[in-house]
């Protein structure tokens, strides 16, 4: 059903046009001073990867004038190649990430019809979606946070307190959180401000790439949507498989499953 713009790496369902230059991901080493965002698709990539930049334009949102996406470019890795450098690793709640990946697949048409939402949950909870397993992604990322070095964030955090996870993420990158450097990143980074950006909110993105006459790139940007969406059986159903993938991981969300 996923058809030719569709392959798979190692089993796992990834666009075509990703796998090119797969080669080159496989035997990317990242420097000691690299940073690298890791991110399940739909978990909040665009908005660490705006914040990240602000910290390295020292709070001077004239100079992050480029489309996000050249700014900081998708190295589609594995978790396993990068060994070095930093990483920031961005999850998010996975109902919340299914609710916002459905409407992803209705806007960019690439994507083959989702169907109904819980039909899509169902492909959702078969990592049969581009990526594949949120629950294998998100479980490998956890286990890494112990060796080298790892920041792991949560979008539900972000969205609690930004300026407790900005100041995180200004120290992981050593620098030194000055309340004005905070005060900047937080003005130029909420969900507003991304959206009406046309530097963040991909409407530099020609339309037949991104058909944002369906909904915005910047959809909602709020935590537990999914509660608008799962049907009390879907949810009961969804629990169930969670509580099995996640068996044994001490990963836990604030705002439940
Ligand atoms: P929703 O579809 O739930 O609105 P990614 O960048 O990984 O594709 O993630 C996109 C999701 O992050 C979208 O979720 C989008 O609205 C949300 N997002 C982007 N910028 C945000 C911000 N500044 N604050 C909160 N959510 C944001």
């Amino acid at each position: 059903e996923y058809g030719e713009n569709f392959g798979r790496i190692q089993g796992i369902l990834m666009y075509k046009d990703f796998l090119k230059y797969w080669n080159d991901v496989e035997t990317f080493q990242a420097r000691p001073d690299d940073i690298v965002i890791a991110t399940y698709p739909k978990s909040g990539t665009t908005w660490i990867s705006e914040i990240v930049d602000m910290i390295y334009k020292e709070g001077d949102a004239e100079k992050c004038k480029d489309a996000i996406f050249n700014r900081i470019p998708f190295l589609e890795c594995r978790n396993e190649d990068v060994l070095n450098g930093n990483i920031i690793y961005l999850c998010r709640n996975a109902k919340d990430v299914a609710v916002s990946y459905y409407y992803f697949f209705l806007m960019v048409p690439i994507h083959p019809n989702p169907g109904t939402f819980s039909e899509f949950v169902e492909k959702f909870m078969n990592g049969h979606v581009p990526y594949g397993s949120w629950y294998k992604h998100t479980q490998s990322w956890w286990e890494k946070r112990k060796d080298g070095q790892l920041l792991f964030l949560f979008y539900e955090d972000m969205k609690e307190d930004i300026r407790k996870e900005v100041i995180k993420l200004i120290q992981f990158l050593g620098r030194k959180p000055s309340e004005s450097l905070i005060d900047k990143i937080v003005q130029h980074t909420t969900f507003q401000e991304m959206k009406k950006n046309p530097f963040t909110n991909y409407t530099m993105m020609p339309n037949e790439f991104m058909n944002q006459k369906v909904h915005s790139f910047m959809r909602k940007g709020i935590s537990g949507d999914w509660k608008n969406h799962f049907t009390v059986a879907l949810n009961e159903k969804f629990d169930k498989h969670y509580e099995q993938q996640m068996k044994g991981s001490t990963l836990k969300f604030k705002t439940g499953i």
